[in-house]
């Protein structure tokens, strides 16, 4: 593996540090959202100018417990609209944070109250759901723990957050937002990975530590693939939903907006390290670096987290409603795919911004998906027509994925659709209100991949 290199390559020692939890349960928490600078780059290079949460990149992590209440004020500070939309949070539709849907956007200098109830343990976090290209890629992410009843049994837990910059030679935010080749390919792949806001993090576990990791990609495109090594690891949980069986693994993907919570044993003896690394085209590079201390405990393999509340989900009485996912580089929109009710050639829509459709319709419809009475179960096959993989995001509702054999994947809220495959999820339309189901590469959904769902 490698040191993580950044342009002209320096490897920089700088402490962990991941902002402080704060439990907001009694009192109302301000979150300022404002413009700042940090030293995100490695020590050599100057600081970077962010947009962030409190000053802070990423914002502070939010922790509760289950049952707990979030309390957050949104103050404005920015000189354009935002919002914070709790991603993977089953929540009161009013508090999901979508400008023009369930809210109006926050204007500059004004602010908005959250409030709800954190109904489910997990990791999750929180971003704003405003030019989300723009806003997520300058800073605005940050992370919320829920934290179950009981304790699990572990010695430390690390909350390893990955964001994905476009950095210019001066490590500034590079300013291609709206750059149509990202729009029609990938997305925004960035040329810089940072751990809680730092190069690679550092710390030290003594040899058979168990460690519970939550690894969070707050990538509006990157799909990592993380390698663990000098760790014995089990995945038991996904976007914040813990797993009926926690399964060893030794990489792990996580697509924009995912969350994988690990529990992982230290193997690597005293004087060696025990490592986290992004495995990429250009080579394996070194997120987190743990140095092993002398030590001693071994545990038997975890046992599963406590479940949450999910509802049943029994397919038979299941509505089917496809989605077709089409366009982009490579293969295009169908000719008369529509935009604001106006059948358009693909150049026309080109010139409008629009690449991607969701059956044959690009952007909003005035029409949801989906209208789904409370309590059905509804499934939807998604066919990636494209060449490049998307990450479709619920919001509000967790789905499992239906499996070729009619079997049920783990609960998620983010699914990544390779080019070409077709997946399929089902969900119980628990929870009243309008959601968006749209892709999480920031760049596909304001380009065309957006549409949602109504649960009345
Ligand atoms: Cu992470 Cu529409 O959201
Ligand atoms: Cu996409």
């Amino acid at each position: 593996m490698k040191r993580r290199t950044f342009l002209k390559g320096s490897a920089s020692v700088l402490a962990a540090s991941i902002g402080h939890s704060v439990h907001a349960t009694a009192s109302p928490r301000d979150i300022r959202a404002s413009s700042g600078t940090a030293q995100i780059a490695p020590s050599d290079y100057p600081q970077t100018e962010l947009w962030a949460y409190n000053g802070q990149v990423p914002g502070a992590t939010l922790r509760f417990r289950q049952g707990d209440w979030l309390e957050a004020r949104l103050i404005n500070d920015l000189q354009e609209d935002t919002t914070i939309h709790w991603h993977g949070l089953r929540l009161p539709n009013d508090m999901d944070g979508v400008p023009g849907m369930t809210q109006e956007a926050v204007a500059p200098g004004a602010s908005f109250d959250y409030r709800f109830q954190m109904r489910d343990a997990g990791t999750y976090w929180y971003h704003p759901h405003q030019n989300s290209v723009e806003q997520i890629s300058r800073g605005l992410a940050g992370v919320i723990i829920v934290d179950e009843d009981e304790q699990s049994d572990v010695d430390g837990e690390e909350t390893l957050v990955l964001q994905d910059w476009r950095m210019t030679e001066e490590a500034q935010i590079h300013p291609s937002f709206g750059n149509r080749h990202d729009m029609s390919h990938a997305g925004r792949l960035g040329n810089y990975v940072t751990v809680n806001g730092q190069p690679e993090v550092k710390g030290s576990y003594p040899e058979g530590a168990r460690v519970r990791l939550r690894l969070v990609n707050t990538a509006t495109a990157k799909i990592l693939r993380i390698a663990l090594q000098g760790w014995r690891a089990w995945v038991v949980a996904l976007d914040g939903m813990p797993l009926g069986a926690p399964y060893e693994a030794e990489t792990v993907e996580i697509g924009p907006a995912q969350r994988v919570d690990l529990i992982a044993d230290v193997t690597a003896v005293e004087g060696d390290e025990a490592l986290i690394a992004s495995v990429e085209r250009g080579g394996t590079f070194v997120l987190a670096t743990y140095a092993v201390t002398k030590g001693s405990t071994t545990r038997p393999a975890p046992a599963p987290l406590p479940p949450n509340d999910m509802p049943l989900v029994e397919l038979a009485p299941a509505r089917t409603v496809p989605l077709v996912m089409e366009g982009g580089a490579m293969r295009g929109l169908p000719s008369g795919a529509v935009w604001k009710g106006e059948k358009m050639d693909a150049r026309a829509l080109a010139e409008a911004g629009q690449f991607w459709a969701f059956n044959a319709v690009a952007g909003m419809t005035d029409a949801p998906l989906v209208e789904a009475a409370l309590g059905e179960t509804i499934r939807i096959p998604m066919q990636n027509k494209t060449a490049f993989p998307h990450a479709m995001h619920l919001h509000g509702m967790h789905f499992r994925e239906v499996m070729q054999d009619g079997s049920l994947g783990p609960w998620r809220d983010t699914l990544v659709i390779h080019g070409d495959q077709t997946r399929e999820i089902v969900f119980v339309a628990e929870n009243p209100g309008d959601w968006m189901f749209h892709c999480h590469m920031a760049s596909h959904q304001m380009s065309g991949m957006m549409n949602w769902i109504r649960v009345k």
